[in-house]
């Protein structure tokens, strides 16, 4: 079953076909980092406006990228939610639509079971069930996958998400938007043998996060290192961002080591955004080594937003015969506990 995969929760508008029995067969992104730029962080507004320019034309280039006609599509999957509200009725209109033009189901996918299951783009090798962390610019759970489809919360930012906090410390460091790859960038040129940030929530049992005081640490170092009028220099920043970096990633990986202790889970899935991090990356491969425990992330192409993980997530559900009625209907707001699971028969294990 080839499905068209339509993502437009953010920032960004990707558009993907996804083959049940071949795997991606083409993928599209355009991102409206330089119209948001500007501003320092995304518009709503201005986001829903560009997906409406750009998502037909990505969805031509796309079928001409793969050799295809539009009746070769047999399904569509579109980000029903989370995100922004205008910029999900774009993707959701323009889904639905094409679906009923040309006679295919279509389907809402939930923007973080997308994430949950991109590493599967990659290698199809997964096993149930497994633990996934979920770090992105909106969300940051810790997840028991028992199956495809089945998923229960284990723990969560209780304030910012940890890409949330990569973007604010980004602004206080005067970097450009998106902050997360210029907060990593900055902190590969520092030491983190300077600055001591605290590690938030560690000493407490449970496995829910906090990050909104890391924050306050780094602005408070940032105002201790300030002259009168304000300059910090650039190797006090590098090492600012260096140790913030360093407190993310191991807050990440010492609740996910407890989380394999309390569940004797021994498969570990690292999505969103924030998992392209490359020290993340490193942290957790090592500590996975230590558990004697399995890390899998996607490739870092398709940690951060894309089509390519909506329609797979799609392809999934709609092989499994669920499909949505023809009401259009967007969820900015949707936990990932009220997904059905899917049926065993179509998992890709
Ligand atoms: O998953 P994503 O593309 O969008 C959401 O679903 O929110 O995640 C975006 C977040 C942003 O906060 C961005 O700063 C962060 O992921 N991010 C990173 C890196 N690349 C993206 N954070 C740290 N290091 C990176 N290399
Ligand atoms: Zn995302």
């Amino acid at each position: 079953m080839i499905v068209l995969g339509i993502e437009t929760s953010c920032d960004e508008t990707g558009v993907a076909l996804y083959d049940t029995e071949k795997g991606l067969l083409a993928d599209v992104i355009y991102s409206q980092i330089e119209l948001h730029k500007q501003f320092g962080g995304v518009v709503p507004e201005l986001a829903s406006r560009d997906h409406i320019r750009k998502t037909i034309p990505l969805i031509k280039s796309l079928l001409t990228n793969a050799n295809l006609s539009i009746s070769s599509i047999e399904g569509v999957a579109y980000t029903a939610g989370p995100g922004l509200m205008g910029a999900l009725l774009v993707g959701a209109s323009i889904g639905r639509s094409l679906a009923m033009s040309i006679g295919v189901p279509s389907i809402g996918v939930h923007h973080m079971e997308g994430h949950l299951l991109s590493p599967m783009l990659d290698s199809k090798k997964l096993h149930f069930p497994f633990l996934a962390l979920l770090v992105s610019g909106g969300h940051t759970q810790l997840i028991e996958v028992k199956r495809l489809g089945e998923y229960k919360l284990l723990g969560e930012s209780l304030d910012d998400a940890a890409g949330e906090a990569f973007d604010k410390v980004a602004k206080m460091l005067d970097l450009p938007y998106p902050g997360g790859p210029q907060v990593a960038s900055l902190a590969s040129k520092g030491t983190s043998s300077r600055f001591h940030f605290p590690r938030p929530m560690v000493n407490r049992p449970g496995l829910d996060f906090s990050f909104s005081g890391l924050k306050t640490h780094v602005k408070n170092t940032i105002n201790q290192n300030q002259n009168k009028s304000g300059f910090i220099d650039i190797e006090t920043k590098s090492d600012i961002a260096c140790s913030f970096q360093e407190a993310v990633v191991e807050t990440l990986v010492l609740k996910c080591k407890r989380a394999i202790k309390l569940t004797g889970l021994c498969r570990l899935i690292v999505a969103g955004g924030v998992s392209a991090n490359e020290k993340l990356r490193v942290a957790f491969e090592q500590m996975a080594d230590e558990q004697k425990a399995e890390v899998f992330f996607a490739s870092p192409k398709y940690c951060t937003d894309n089509g390519a993980m909506i329609a797979l997530a799609g392809a999934l559900r709609l092989k499994s015969e669920e499909y949505d009625s023809l009401e259009i209907k967007v969820k900015p707001r949707w936990s990932l506990s009220d997904l059905n699971p899917i049926k065993p028969s179509t998992c890709i294990e």
